[in-house]
């Protein structure tokens, strides 16, 4: 068992502000790392996140803006920074790809891998858009003209996929990684991972890690192409051993993983404290960028002698009517509204529970609202507000204090028992073992079920009327215990309801506010 734990998210393009398709993953990844800060102990956890700064995409948004590169990428930063904030991200880290730490590894990695032959020089052909200023390899060209594709002068008339003119044919001189050469090496990393007991699956889901497999069985590698020349970009690490090229920004971003964490020596080992053998290494990133991390970033960590991370998770996609949620599209929601006109803790909650990870969602106010008068406002909000109000009433604000386990109750009190026992090992498993975190919130809302349930069977009003004393407090008593546990349970997932539920309900004396999540009134069609 790895006693130490290294969480990550992709590094974000700053071409455009966050939106809550990317608060998505970092909101999972904090929610993992506050759960093993529980279990490891704090020391024991680092959890990076950052902004990915180099490349086309970016120089060509700074050049709108009318900014050089690094203004921009200044200016941006801060708005990922802010929102990270706003939304409790306990991230230990932050990385930028413009920091000196950084570019250090990445020209490291390079040199090492062209010194021992991984990456070599040659021809790159391909189709060129001037107005896009983007270069395009033939597989992607697939807007072609109606009929073969032929004109009858004999001339190809490739179109830009993006504004579908006229293409222009360039050979440049580039580097490639041989990514062909570790091909049947990573097939079987693959496999023997189903072997080994600890790691369960290197790729999760397991339909993603199948997705992987099939492509890598039935489709020969193309060694990839690593660099740029700088006349057609010159936003970009440089090639140490060749200054006239820059490095093409997805080798660059994935060094990243290991840049923050650690550096090569002079031996060209990787040393980190973050990358050993008993840290658990898991990245987190949506299934658009499932091969990059599944089969570019294996392999250059190969390539480079560096152990593999244990899972690399690609969940689903957040998206707005049946359509994908992205700056292109025009359809992003943006999280700082959501979090303003709903609270955070409600936006942790409604992403975290209403898909299972890997799934895809559809994202909808309605449905945030739903979960909050139900799940929140009836559910837990109530069996708060209730149990302070009785603590209020009956027992002027004093928390009655008693040993649950050690007293007996009803079977409708002794099952809550068995299931407060139980709930730590509920909510790790499905967390442990495939990051669900709506199974392991559906854990927790099992137990919110059963108590208010015990409330309204056991109606302790009568209880009060019949004066049954004793009855009543080891009812009360239940009720408090119960809800300490959810609140410990609750916490990696809303860090702020757990805090209130404490400040509430933690010492001998009850603090009672307004009920945590008041019902939103729906206007009725
Ligand atoms: O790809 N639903 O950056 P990026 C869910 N820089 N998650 C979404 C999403 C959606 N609709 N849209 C974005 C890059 N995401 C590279 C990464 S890593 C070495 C380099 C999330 O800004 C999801 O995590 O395009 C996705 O993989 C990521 O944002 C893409 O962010």
């Amino acid at each position: 068992m790895a006693n130490k734990f290294y969480i990550t998210t992709p590094i974000y393009y700053v071409n455009a502000s966050p939106h809550i398709g990317h608060s998505y993953t970092n909101i999972a990844a904090d929610a993992l790392a506050r759960y093993n800060r529980n279990i490891l102990g704090k020391e024991n956890v680092w959890f990076l996140t950052g902004t990915d700064e180099h490349g086309q995409k970016i120089k060509k948004a700074a050049d709108e803006a009318k900014l050089s590169p690094i203004e921009f990428v200044n200016q941006v930063v801060t708005q990922f920074r802010d929102l990270w904030k706003k939304l409790e991200i306990s991230n230990d880290d932050f990385i930028r790809t413009t920091q000196d730490r950084h570019i250090k590894c990445v020209q490291k990695a390079l040199q090492i891998l062209y010194d021992q032959g991984d990456i070599y020089e040659g021809k790159y052909e391909g189709w060129y858009c001037t107005p896009c200023e983007t270069f395009w390899p033939l597989s992607q060209i697939t807007d072609k003209p109606e009929g073969n594709g032929l004109a009858s002068s004999g001339q190809s008339h490739n179109l830009c996929p993006d504004c579908k003119r006229q293409l222009e044919k360039i050979v440049e001189t580039n580097f490639f990684f041989k990514l062909s050469k570790y091909q049947n090496w990573l097939i079987k990393y693959i496999q023997d991972t189903d072997q080994n007991p600890e790691r369960i699956h290197y790729i999760q889901p397991a339909s993603r890690r199948n997705e992987v497999l099939s492509f890598l069985e039935n489709n020969k590698l193309e060694d990839l192409c690593i660099s740029r020349p700088l006349e057609r970009l010159n936003w970009g690490i440089p090639l140490p051993f060749s200054p006239k090229h820059v490095t093409y920004v997805w080798f660059d971003a994935l060094i990243n993983y290991i840049s923050a964490v650690g550096q090569f020596d002079a031996q060209n080992i990787y040393r980190s404290d973050w990358w050993d053998k008993d840290v658990k290494v898991v990245h987190l990133v949506g299934k658009d960028i499932l091969r990059h991390h599944a089969i570019y970033w294996p392999i250059m960590l190969e390539a480079l002698r560096v152990r593999q991370p244990d899972t690399i998770f690609a969940h689903g996609w957040w998206m707005i009517n049946e359509d994908k949620m992205s700056k292109s599209r025009g359809n992003v929601v943006n999280p700082v509204e959501m979090v303003d006109k709903y609270g955070i803790d409600v936006y942790r909650y409604f992403l975290l529970r209403d898909v299972p990870f890997g799934l895809d969602g559809n994202f909808s106010e309605e449905a945030i609202i739903k979960r909050f008068n139900g799940d929140l406002a009836n559910d837990l909000g109530n069996l708060i507000y209730r149990t302070l109000t009785m603590i209020e009433k009956y027992y002027a604000g004093i928390i009655p204090e008693l040993d649950v386990y050690e007293t007996s109750y009803d079977s409708r009190g002794e099952k809550i028992k068995e299931k407060l026992v139980d709930l730590k090992k509920e909510v790790s498993v499905p967390l442990s073992w495939g990051n669900d975190f709506s199974l392991a919130l559906e854990k927790i809302w099992e137990i919110i079920g059963i108590t208010n349930k015990y409330i309204e069977e056991t109606k302790p009003w009568n209880l009060v009327k019949e004066a049954k004393e004793e009855q009543l407090k080891t009812f009360i008593c239940l009720l408090v215990t119960s809800i300490r546990k959810i609140g410990i349970e609750i916490a990696p997932f809303m860090p702020k309801t757990a805090e209130s539920i404490f400040l509430q309900l933690g010492a001998s004396e009850i603090r009672k506010g307004a009920p945590l999540f008041p019902r939103i009134e729906t206007k009725k069609k």
